[in-house]
This record gives structure tokens, sequence and C-alpha cells, in this order.
């Protein structure tokens, strides 16, 4: 990795953070452009990465967490980008991949002047990232970054898509149906068992829609004043949220953090298939044929978590944003997952990789590029 130290040119633009920016171009193979800025005024230190713009503009969620090294936090930018340009190639959004990623504690740390700061980095990419909420931001902190640039998406404003996280639920739902269909031949979940980690703002909109459909439901959470509501509400059993990974059930639904299906977790996991709206899911990409071996059904987490990303694609139409046009092409995630699966029975292959597959096809024949520009409202 060569870094290039671009503070003085970054100065020159007469922003209003001032000279104690510290901008570092890093440059990584495979990915098109990595910047981290550090800004030691408002506490900002941020990796933006963006992996890939041949479809369309890259984008993705800014997290904000605590990481405890530098290294981490990059690695997750990295990870999350790549997996953003896969995700947005299958959905066919006319968008490409990147991820911003801010080393701070959500809680305790983020200001409206890191959130100001952040927006003007984003707004020197000129639009080749447009950032949203992610773990540890929330719409209303996206309107902060608003104020310093236009190259945001999803925001709780009547021109904008608003929270992705209703359509994320609605795909990992239509996403479980698929899963019904491939392992027992009817998209159906009436009793079948449930299993889902994590109950925030994806998790518990989830637990509502299995709930009306007839699903018995374990849940966990780390916060057990919400897991004792949401329980509550739709009949669920609880487990604790430590080894939750091996609870019996019929569908596995990570709705937390990546990387629960690990070599540890793997042995233990007692369900017939996992589908859930977690980004990467897997501790690497291996273990999509391990699962395989298991006969354990891995709908991969790029394309059954697409909702968000395609009801956000939405807001840059020239008509502006329709959630009926978002519907329906979040509806259609079912049809993509049984393709996936179909073609991993036939070819003797990982779901993981048919989907990977998938995705660099449609990169390379440039399925889905966007052919106009973005309208940004
Ligand atoms: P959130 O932050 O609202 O909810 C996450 C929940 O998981 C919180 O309630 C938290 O207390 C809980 N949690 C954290 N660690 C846990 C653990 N070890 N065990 C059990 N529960 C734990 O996040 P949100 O928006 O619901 O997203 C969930 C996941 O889905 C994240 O990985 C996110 O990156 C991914 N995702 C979300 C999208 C969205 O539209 N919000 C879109 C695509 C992916």
């Amino acid at each position: 990795m060569k870094e290039i130290v671009l503070d003085h040119a970054i100065n020159q633009q007469g922003n209003s953070t001032g000279d104690s920016m510290e901008w570092k171009e890093l440059n990584i193979p495979g990915y098109e452009r990595v910047v981290e800025v550090i800004e030691p005024a408002v506490g900002l230190h941020v990796f933006i990465a963006i992996h890939n713009t041949s479809l369309g503009p890259a984008l993705g969620g800014t997290r904000i967490y605590p990481y405890t090294n530098h290294k981490d936090a990059l690695d997750d930018a990295l990870r999350l980008a790549k997996a953003m340009t896969y995700k947005s190639a299958i959905a066919e959004d006319g968008l490409g991949g990147g991820k911003a990623v801010i080393i701070a504690d959500s809680k305790t740390q983020k200001t409206e002047k890191l959130l100001l700061a952040f927006g003007e980095v984003v707004d020197r990419l000129q639009g080749s990232y447009i950032a949203a909420e992610d773990v540890g931001t929330s719409p209303t902190d996206m309107t902060v970054v608003r104020r310093k640039t236009k190259y945001v998406a999803a925001l709780p404003t009547h021109l904008s898509s608003g929270d992705p996280s209703r359509f994320t639920a609605y795909g990992v739902f239509r996403g479980i149906c698929a899963v019904a269909q491939s392992l027992w031949g009817s998209p159906k979940i009436q009793g079948r068992t449930i299993a889902i980690q994590g109950l925030g703002n994806v998790g518990a909109k989830l637990a509502r829609l299995l709930f009306w459909n007839g699903a018995n439901l374990v849940v966990c959470d780390v916060d057990p004043a919400q897991t004792g509501s949401l329980a509550k509400l739709y009949g669920a059993k609880i487990a604790p949220p430590q080894q939750f990974e091996t609870t019996p059930c019929d569908i596995f639904a990570p709705c937390a953090l990546g990387g629960v299906i690990n070599e540890k977790t793997i042995p233990q996991l007692q369900c017939a298939a996992i589908a859930g709206a977690a980004n990467n899911q897997l501790a690497h990409a291996d273990l999509g044929q391990i699962l395989q071996k298991k006969n354990i059904l891995y709908a991969p987490d790029y394309v059954v978590n697409s909702g968000g990303i395609i009801n956000a694609a939405q807001e840059f139409e020239p008509g502006g944003y329709d959630p009926k046009t978002a519907r329906d092409k979040v509806y259609n995630i079912y049809n993509i997952l049984l393709s996936i699966f179909e073609t991993s029975k036939k070819n003797a292959k990982p779901t993981s990789l048919v989907a990977e597959e998938l995705a660099k096809h449609n990169l390379d024949k440039k399925i889905g590029k966007r052919t106009g520009s973005l309208h940004f409202h």
C-alpha cells in the first residue's frame, strides 16, 4: 500500500476546515480510490473506499464505529465497499460500490462539527462517492452532512428516499421466502422457525413481517429491553446473544454485525439456511464452500440485503423518488435468489461463488450501467 499525502493540495481548495485537514491517497490494488482524512480539530478520522464506479457513482453507507486500530477500520471500509459494488451490480441499479468508515464512538464522539467536516470531505470527491446512513449514523445525521454536500442519499425529506431499512427488511423477507421455496417447495413460511440476531432498524421490521406471515420467531439483541419488548409483541422466544448462532431453527437471519459465520460457529449451526441483513456475514469467502458441504443453504448477504440500496437508487431518477417502483424491484430479490440457488445446485458451486460470478459478469458486460446523470434533490 502506497500513501501519497495531499494535504497542501486540498487546502488550496479553500475549504473551511483549514490547514489542519490531513488528506492521504492510499494506493490499494483493485480499488479505484481510497482516501484517509484526518481533521484533529473536530476528531474526524475517516477512510473512504471507492471500489468500482464502472456502472455508476459509488453509493455506500457511512459507518461510525470505535475501531481499536486503523487497520481494522481500513479493512472494514475495503470489504464493505467491494460488497457494495457486487450488491449494486446484481441489483442493476446503476450505482457503483463505496463505503465510508469513521473511527469514533457514535454515542459519545459524533458531533455536528465532525459530521460537517465529513460532509466537506465527501464534497471534495465531487460525486464519485455518495454517502448514506449505516451502523452508527442515522438519516438525521445525514441531513447535517447534506449542509456541506449534495452527494448524500436516503434523507428523511419528502424528495429523498428516506430510511432504507424498511426496504432492506422487505428484501430479506423475500429472500427468506426464496429459501423456503428452494428447500421446501413453497415460499410460505408459516410454521417455520426463524432466528433473528439483532433487533435494530432492519431486524425489528423483519420480525414484524415474519410474524404476520405465520413464522415462529427466536430473537436476540445485546439490548435486553429491545429483546423483551419485541418478544412480547410477536410471541417470540428469547435466546441469549452469546452463541445465538447455535439456536436450533429452520432459518438463521443475522441482522447485527458481520463475520458471524466463521470457523468457530459453522460446526455449531443448527439451521437449514442462512438469510439475513448483516453485511459480510462470512468471515472469509471460502466459508461458502463449507456451508455447501454441510448442506446449509446460504443466501448471499449482498443479494438478500439489497433492498435498501435499490430503494435509494430510485431517488436519483429524473421523475423523483417513487416507493412503488422501489417496492416492485425489491420484490424481485426472490427471483434473483432462486436463480442463484438453481445455478448453485446445477453446477455444484457454493451460492456465494455463484453470486460473485454474477456480479462480475454484470460488471464486465456493463449490465445495468447508468446512462443518464443522477438527479440530486
Ligand atoms: P442497527 O444498528 O439499527 O441494528 C443492529 C442491532 O444489532 C442493534 O439493535 C444492536 O443492539 C444489535 N446487536 C449488535 N451486536 C449484537 C450481537 N452481538 N448480538 C445481538 N444483537 C446485536 O442496524 P440495522 O440498520 O438494523 O442493520 C443491521 C445490519 O444490516 C448491519 O450489519 C447493517 O450493515 C446491515 N444492513 C443494513 C441496511 C439498512 O437498510 N439499515 C442495508 C443493508 C445492510
